[in-house]
């Protein structure tokens, strides 16, 4: 496929994120996920297990979490967690295809499913109700609730423990922690990580908080970029999910039935437009790790939800990711052989403009 960008080398990230905290995804699903994204040639698959609406990881020592806020979501259950028995399965799925597979437990904001599990996570020991809207910020740990420590530490050490690779903390949108608290609890968090091993991960938010050789992931480039250009120049890697463009949970068009629009909405030929160097003004583009795509769930119920909405875009950010931004022409002239494969393996796509689909 021509290219024509200054990216001709492949990111080492080529990432796709799957939310299965606001809709749970059985591991037959998560795995058919995998094999889309190993046909476009990623190497990571990201699942961010817990939110305000759900929890998805059992936990050693805290069977709560599971047993009281798993069977919720967006709208209702039936929801549904994973065991150890399930995530070694993923995690084996996972490596056949060549991905990486990287947990995500989002602390201290997107925490109601933690609170409501957990009551010594909350000062005045009482639980929230649980939450099955679409509202973000509400939620928070407190660093002085008298389970908060232990909680934190157990949690972030059973994740190091299964992942083969860096550890997601989360850290973003905590709109109801105060800023100084919020300093605190993200630094126990990455220091939950940090002192059994391993290697964090954090949204744009934490960037202040973390260290060389750590990962910071932005997804939306109109919040404050300059504490990951510093972080990036203390040689924290930068993961680019900009909303913008790889956000695939947005809708294709106005009229699509299934996304949501908050940034606007996102046709195939605006993934494609993705140049990850020029994104930020200012970051060395030598700190750029790789791209990753993200598919949060507040509107999808089935696998072919999701096949829809990952195909064709997540196509684009294979191309991107692997060669640089794609010549468009030919790209476009490729896809219909690649929609009869997606055909052939049973994979809902969406009918992009300006391709000839036949
Ligand atoms: C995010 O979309 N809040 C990472």
């Amino acid at each position: 496929m021509a290219v024509h960008s200054p990216e001709s080398t492949a990111y080492a990230w080529r990432g796709l994120s799957l939310d299965v905290a606001r809709r749970f995804f059985p591991v037959d699903d998560v795995i058919r996920v995998m094999d889309i994204a190993e046909s476009v040639g990623l190497n990571r698959l990201h699942l961010h297990l817990s939110d305000d609406q759900g929890w998805r990881l059992d936990i050693p020592g805290w069977p709560q979490l599971v047993e009281r806020s798993s069977g919720s979501g967006v709208g209702g259950g039936p929801g549904g967690f994973y065991t150890e028995a399930d995530w070694d399965r993923l995690a084996l799925a996972a490596e056949r295809r060549g991905l990486l597979l990287v947990p995500e437990i989002d602390l201290p904001g997107h925490s109601n499913a933690a609170l409501h599990a957990v009551e010594g996570l909350n000062l005045d020991g009482v639980r929230p109700p649980v939450y099955e809207g679409v509202e973000v910020g509400f939620s928070s740990l407190r660093i002085d609730a008298p389970d908060t420590e232990r909680f934190v530490r157990d949690v972030y050490r059973y994740l190091v423990d299964i992942a083969e690779g860096p550890v997601h903390i989360g850290g973003d949108e905590s709109h109801a922690t105060e800023a100084v608290e919020y300093g605190r609890l993200v630094d126990l968090i990455a220091d939950s990580v940090r002192s059994v091993g391993g290697t964090v991960i954090a949204w744009q938010e934490a960037a202040a908080h973390l260290e060389p050789g750590e990962y910071v992931q932005v997804w939306d480039p109109r919040l404050a970029v300059q504490p990951v250009i510093d972080a990036a120049e203390r040689g924290v890697q930068v993961i680019l999910s900009p909303a913008s463009y790889v956000y695939l949970d947005m809708k294709y068009r106005e009229s699509s039935e299934l996304g949501l629009t908050w940034i606007g909405t996102t046709e195939l030929d605006r993934t494609a437009a993705l140049e990850p160097s020029r994104l930020i003004d200012g970051l060395d583009p030598a700190s750029i790790a790789g791209v990753e795509a993200t598919l949060w769930t507040e509107t999808l119920r089935t696998f072919d939800d999701v096949s829809y909405m990952l195909l064709p875009r997540l196509a684009a950010v294979g191309e991107i990711v692997r060669h640089g931004r794609p010549d468009w022409d030919s790209f476009a002239a490729d896809l219909p052989a690649r929609a009869a494969e997606w055909e052939r393996r049973g994979w809902a796509w969406h009918r992009s403009p300006g391709v000839t689909w036949g």
